[in-house]
């Protein structure tokens, strides 16, 4: 059985040789054009006039292009038609695209793009939050508010009452490979494009409006990326728009890619939070009442601001059930960068400013967090709860459970949730939860209870140094809250030999979904996976896909893929044995049909002999979930996953260095469809959101430009900066919900395992003295020195 086993990603081969093809490998036919946007220096004017006189005569350009050259729609915004390829007329941030260079060399077409006089009558630009506030600059009419319960008459009740506020950071992608795109004129003016994009189809889409054909003209392929991350879902779609519209206008091949600076200045980011707290608790820590409001600096444009500030509210509970809860998010629109998905989506800064609130509340009772943390959990249901047959306790390769699922037999346990059962503080019922067992098993593992009086005594001794741990949870949802994304489809095709050609809407972005989509595959048809070719991703073939992204490229896309791959089982089954198909077995490579027992590929030319189809297409819908957004009710979620990290930092009281000796992650993948793969996502999801708490600071200056934008001056975590013991588990029962083959969405939910690092260095930084350190996001060195302190007062 192919899916469960550990294999290493189909291209690690590739990777580590160098030999994977990105789209910037992809060799240029002859008579390539490049491309190079020229960037406003000024954060927010108007256009006096555009004098590129100098730009046209530098050697090797072609051509230049400003807003007034665009043969059809100005616009690459995957929301909101309010972000134009070519500035028209006034400007944003500093940062936004000009006018367009066409060269016959990459570097002929940079030099180029810096050589224009533009003329900007300037405004003042509204930057940072409190800004955007005094201005009531705001995407939507006002804030958006979530409830449950009252958290206004509960507050005035509560036994203890605190309120507070937290910075949180922004965060650079940082994907090794950069953002890049190649178009190809075809006949007839139809383009096809090569994208490093995690969503093709809205290429597809944007491409077609920009060239003034239906997306039949256009043809998107992604073989892989370098890395997305979120970052790419819309902002690849400057570039290949910019490359289909030259390619059309000169008939030529034309790429473009951005240098790391570009790419950091042009692209959106991570969205940075201000989040206050005015929270209510008891004697034991249990909160009674918590009235939390989000600040979310999105950016110029809308992008996909407004569903990244709604995953904020909807991980503002975070593991916690918590009655009285008011969530109020304001959407604030600024002169900076178009802040964009990132990794978690909004959910990280929700769930931040949630354990925000814990460590203060344990801070004021005198505890130990995770006293608070545990007296706040969901309660867990499922060992409790009677089991519908065949829900849970599932083999991890139950392969007739996982087909059930595709059909949608079985009604799932929340949807059958009585009254009464705890709910989020957006009402869905919450009965998949196993946050109390898992985190007593990673506080057995870690050491936790002795380790928490070894730091104790250590800090005790030590007036310099200082440590810190922190044992902190995550629940994470799975599913796009736009609940129509949640559809995915596959082409499968088994050729006369019995090798199979797999396609499916997913990309490919260093995650491992390609692979694991084929130990799917491999396992339905009983083929080893070799059998299997992993094709790059083709609007072409499988259309109208939703972005790779939500972590749900592995839920969505295996049981498309499934559904394909079983089209083409019972048609085999059918051909074989006539009367009784359900009886054919296809496994260990071989086809048993009856007293007939043939190799997959003998059944394979027995069927096409008999004139059999061997193609098919497949589908998938999640089932079970609706979710009204404005209302802030329903089941957006079609299933919770949950994980629990323990971090151990040191912290140097005279600067405020510091380090992570020891973290144990426990991380909830239901029945993996392939452990490896998911250990590579726990570890690196946790190392990238240890590093967005600490080392990572974007930092503009007065005018709204930019300082931080090339690894000289951004700090991601280096290898020398993970954690000195790292010890990297997964929870072992397979997903209540009717998932593919049980198994969990992993891609998101383990960044936020970063949070515990941010935690103990609280922890730490507590150790300096009785006041409350305040401890902003991310946590530097400079500002761990600031707030040890605060904390001696
Ligand atoms: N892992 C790698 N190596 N590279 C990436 O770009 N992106 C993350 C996550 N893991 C990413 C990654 C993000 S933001 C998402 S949404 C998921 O992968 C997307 O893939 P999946 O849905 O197949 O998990
Ligand atoms: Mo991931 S932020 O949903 O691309």
């Amino acid at each position: 059985m192919s899916v469960a086993n550990p294999l290493p990603h189909d291209a690690a081969h590739l990777h580590v040789t160098g030999a994977a093809r990105y789209v910037d490998d992809i060799p240029t036919p002859p008579g390539t054009l490049h491309l190079a946007f020229g960037l406003s220096t000024v954060a927010r004017g108007t256009i006096a006039s555009m004098d590129l006189a100098a730009v046209r005569a530098a050697p090797g350009v072609i051509d230049v292009l400003t807003a007034g050259d665009l043969p059809h729609a100005n616009d690459v915004s995957p929301s909101n038609h309010d972000e134009p390829l070519l500035a028209d007329g006034s400007v944003h941030y500093a940062g936004q695209p000009l006018f367009l260079v066409v060269a016959t060399s990459h570097l002929a077409a940079r030099h180029a793009a810096r050589l224009g006089t533009v003329e900007i009558v300037h405004q003042t630009p509204i930057l940072t939050i409190d800004e955007a506030l005094a201005a009531d600059s705001r995407f939507e009419d006002g804030p958006r508010i979530y409830a449950k319960g009252c958290a206004a008459t509960a507050l005035p009740h509560a036994k203890n009452r605190l309120s507070g506020s937290l910075e949180i950071g922004g965060q650079e992608h940082f994907y090794l490979e950069g953002q890049a795109a190649m178009a190809l004129p075809g006949e007839d003016g139809d383009v096809t494009v090569h994208s490093s994009t995690q969503h093709p189809t809205e290429i597809q889409h944007k491409v077609a409006e920009a060239i003034g054909k239906p997306m039949h003209a256009v043809r998107v392929e992604t073989r892989r990326m370098g890395g997305g991350f979120g970052g790419k879902e819309s902002q690849g779609n400057a570039l290949a728009v910019a490359c289909a519209v030259v390619a059309t206008r000169h008939g030529k091949p034309v790429k473009m890619r951005y240098d790391r600076d570009d790419d950091m200045i042009i692209t959106g980011k991570r969205h940075d939070f201000r989040i206050t707290y005015d929270v209510g608790f008891d004697d034991a820590g249990r909160i009674t009442a918590l009235d939390v409001t989000h600040y979310a600096r999105c950016g110029w444009a809308m992008d996909l601001s407004l569903p990244v500030a709604d995953r904020a509210m909807l991980h503002a509970d975070n593991a916690y059930l918590i009655e009285n809860m008011t969530i109020t998010s304001h959407r604030l629109k600024t002169n900076t960068q178009s802040a964009t998905a990132f990794r978690g989506f909004g959910g990280p800064q929700g769930i931040v400013g949630m354990e925000r609130v814990i460590e203060h509340i344990a801070h004021h009772l005198g505890c130990d967090p995770w006293e608070v943390r545990r007296a706040n959990f969901y309660a867990d249901l499922m060992a409790s709860a009677p089991v519908p047959e065949g829900t849970t306790q599932v083999a991890p390769a139950d392969a007739d459970v996982a087909s059930r699922g595709a059909q949608g037999d079985v009604p799932t346990d929340s949807a059958q949730a009585p009254d009464g059962v705890q709910t989020t503080p957006y009402h869905q019922p919450v009965t998949d939860c196993i946050i109390n067992a898992l985190t007593q098993r990673l506080r057995d593992s870690a050491d936790y209870d002795a380790r928490r009086r070894a730091v104790a005594d250590w800090n005790a001794a030590n007036p310099i140094l200082k440590r810190g741990i922190a044992l902190t949870p995550v629940k994470f949802g799975i599913s796009f809250t736009l609940t129509h994304l949640n559809q995915a489809g596959a082409l499968v095709h088994v050729y006369q030999d019995g090798s199979i050609h797999l396609n499916h809407g997913g990309t490919e972005m260093g995650q491992g979904l390609f692979q694991k989509v084929a130990q799917v595959a491999a396992s339905r048809f009983g083929v080893p996976v070799n059998a299997v070719k992993i094709t790059a991703t083709d609007t072409g073939k499988v259309p109208n896909t939703s972005a790779t992204a939500a972590s749900s490229g592995s839920d969505l896309n295996g049981m498309a893929v499934l559904d394909a791959c079983d089209r083409i089982r019972a048609r085999i089954a059918a051909c074989l044995l006539p009367d009784t198909p359900d009886a054919v077995r296809f496994e260990g490579g071989r086809v048993i049909a009856g007293d007939a027992d043939h190799s997959f590929a003998e059944a394979a030319q027995i069927a096409y002999q008999n004139r059999v189809s061997l193609s098919a297409t497949g589908f998938y819908k999640t089932p079970d979930i609706q979710w009204d957004r404005i209302a802030g009710r329903g089941r957006p979620f079609f299933y919770f996953a949950y994980g629990a990290a323990v971090s151990e930092v040191v912290i140097d009281t005279l600067t405020g260095e510091n380090r992570i000796l020891r973290t144990d992650l426990l991380h909830d993948a239901g029945a993996s469809l392939n452990p490896a793969l998911d250990v590579g996502q726990v570890e690196g999801g946790f190392v990238q959101g240890a590093g967005w708490l600490t080392t990572e600071e974007l930092v503009w200056d007065d005018a709204g430009t930019l300082k931080t934008h090339a690894p000289a001056t951004y700090k991601i975590p280096a290898c020398s900066d993970r954690p000195d013991v790292f010890n990297v588990a997964l929870w072992d029962q397979p997903n209540p919900a009717r998932t593919i083959y049980r198994s969990k969405a992993v891609g998101e939910p383990p960044f936020m395992l970063g949070i515990s690092v941010w935690a103990a260095l609280n922890d730490a930084v507590r150790a300096c003295g009785p006041v409350f350190p305040d401890l902003q996001a991310p946590a530097t060195a400079e500002e761990v020195l600031a707030a040890v302190g605060r904390a001696r007062g």
